[in-house]
């Protein structure tokens, strides 16, 4: 963990067009529906929220046995299709989501670790 919440904040403006932080019970971050709930994240199998429509190689990498980590997460939102090729060791594999984030990926994990129970 060796991201900058408060600078992440900032940069989750970038990702709620399409992720929402929501709580069983509270709204914390209103987004789009594009992409996952982001709440929990860290600490919880890729691919994982119910309901929600992910791409085979998301699917294939959490029952791989991936879970998010501040690390993993930083990484993946650089080049989501670059990360998942490399993950499942696949050419093929592809991401569904097209947003790259070129800085600040450790900054917006830590922000994201904010809302977790691990
Ligand atoms: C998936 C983070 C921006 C669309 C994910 C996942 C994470 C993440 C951690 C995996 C969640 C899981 O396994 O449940 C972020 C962050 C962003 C960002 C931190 C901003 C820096 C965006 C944007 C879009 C988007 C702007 C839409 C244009 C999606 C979609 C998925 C996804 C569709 C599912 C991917 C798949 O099934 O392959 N995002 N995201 N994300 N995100 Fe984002």
């Amino acid at each position: 963990a060796s991201g900058d919440a408060d600078a992440g904040e900032k940069i989750f403006k970038k990702c709620k067009s399409c992720h929402t932080i929501a709580s069983p019970d509270e709204t914390i971050v209103k987004g789009g529906r594009t992409g996952p709930n982001l709440f929990g994240a860290i600490g919880r199998a890729a691919g994982s929220v119910e309901g929600f429509k992910y791409s085979k190689s998301m699917i294939s990498a959490g029952e791989a046995g991936l879970v998010w980590d501040e690390e993993k997460l930083a990484e993946y939102v650089q080049d989501p299709t670059a990360y998942l090729k490399k993950e499942l060791d696949d050419p093929k594999a592809r991401a569904k989501m097209s947003f790259k984030l070129r800085k600040g990926g450790e900054d917006v994990a830590a922000y994201l670790g904010t809302f977790s129970t691990e």
